[in-house]
């Protein structure tokens, strides 16, 4: 065979080795001529713009932190107050302004606005301010929640359904505040963070796994709302993760009563899990956070992804 009949789709002995081996190591020809052509940044959320609810501190914060390393710019609102019903110490002004200090650290943007998720009238000013600000959204990540822990004939009807107004409620006029700029744009991300609490029942924990459950079946609902506009809607289920929510006098002298410390409320953790973990850092759920709203989790939605080190493994409904 003349070299001219050679057909063009067909490939050289010399360029199949050569294929064959970049495909062993993962690459494509294809890939490859891409990376030349454009040696740009593998960051993911260039341009784009993600809101935290419950950002000061936390697992909001280490969302916040972990989006703008792929490039986002951020906003975070927070209720930078403390509520009476609540027995820990909650975000406030200092940690909002250290969390915007290390998303702006990043080399992107940072919005801070003081925000209580309960309010339909504070959550529509965060969604105008971040479009007069950068001109679109594209991620919203509602986080804010707090926890509260009693057997149901002992809490008050206020701190019982102070759990359901900001962990259910609170995401509900979340997602009702943010999704008409996203149906706008036609694109968007949801991301829930409920809990393994919404997985099963606790004695003594009854609002809040309560209120995480109907997290999960608003995210499941409102995935259907929102697909046909190229919206995704997921939840997150964490297992124990370290912040102040757990790691304070209150929830290590009910959760650890013979060893009221971090080290005893990290064993305690421990056996609840399958694999070898106490209290997770808040960095694995970030990491989660980051997949779903990126191109790898194009066709994911309506799913509650437990980040629990296999505590759901056994039981989960
Ligand atoms: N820490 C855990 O073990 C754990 C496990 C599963 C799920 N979660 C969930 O993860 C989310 C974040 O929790 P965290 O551990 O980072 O707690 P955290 O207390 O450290 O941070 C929560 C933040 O939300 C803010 N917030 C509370 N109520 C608000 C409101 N009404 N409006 C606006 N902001 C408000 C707080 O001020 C605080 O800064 C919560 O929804 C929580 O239920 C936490």
């Amino acid at each position: 065979m003349k070299k001219k009949d050679l057909n063009p789709n067909q490939l050289s002995r010399r360029q199949m080795v050569k294929n064959s081996g970049l495909a062993m190591a993962g690459l494509s020809t294809t890939s490859l001529a891409r990376t030349n052509a454009s040696p740009t940044t593998t960051k993911q959320q260039v341009g784009k713009v993600a809101l935290i609810t419950g950002g000061a501190r936390g697992i909001g914060r280490a969302i916040a932190i972990a989006l703008a390393k792929e490039g986002a710019n951020i906003v975070i609102c927070d209720i930078a107050a403390q509520m009476s019903s609540i027995a820990y110490p909650m975000g406030n002004s200092e940690d909002m302004t250290t969390t915007k200090k290390l998303v702006e650290a990043e080399g992107v943007k940072c919005l801070s606005m003081q925000a209580d998720v309960r309010s339909s009238t504070d959550l529509n000013k965060v969604v105008t301010q971040t479009v007069a600000d950068f001109g679109r959204l594209d991620i919203v990540i509602a986080n804010a929640g707090i926890a509260n822990m009693g057997f149901i004939e002992q809490m008050d009807d206020d701190a019982w359904e102070d759990i359901i107004a900001v962990n259910l409620v609170g995401v509900a006029r979340t997602l009702k505040a943010t999704i008409p700029q996203l149906r706008k744009q036609n694109t968007g991300r949801i991301v829930v963070i409920a809990s393994v609490s919404g997985r099963g029942g606790s004695p003594g924990m009854s609002a809040y796994n309560s209120s995480k459950w109907g997290a999960i079946g608003l995210t499941k609902s409102v995935a259907g709302e929102v697909g046909n506009n190229n919206i995704t809607c997921n939840a997150i289920c964490p297992t124990a993760i370290d912040t102040p929510m757990l790691q304070n006098d209150f929830v290590k002298k009910l959760w650890s009563p013979t060893n009221p410390t971090a080290a005893g409320l990290n064993e305690q953790m421990k056996g609840s899990h399958l694999l070898p973990i106490g209290l997770l850092d808040p960095k694995e759920i970030a990491n989660a956070a980051v997949f779903l709203c990126s191109p790898q989790a194009n066709f994911i939605t309506g799913v509650a992804l437990d980040v629990a080190a296999g505590s759901t493994a056994r039981n989960t409904a």
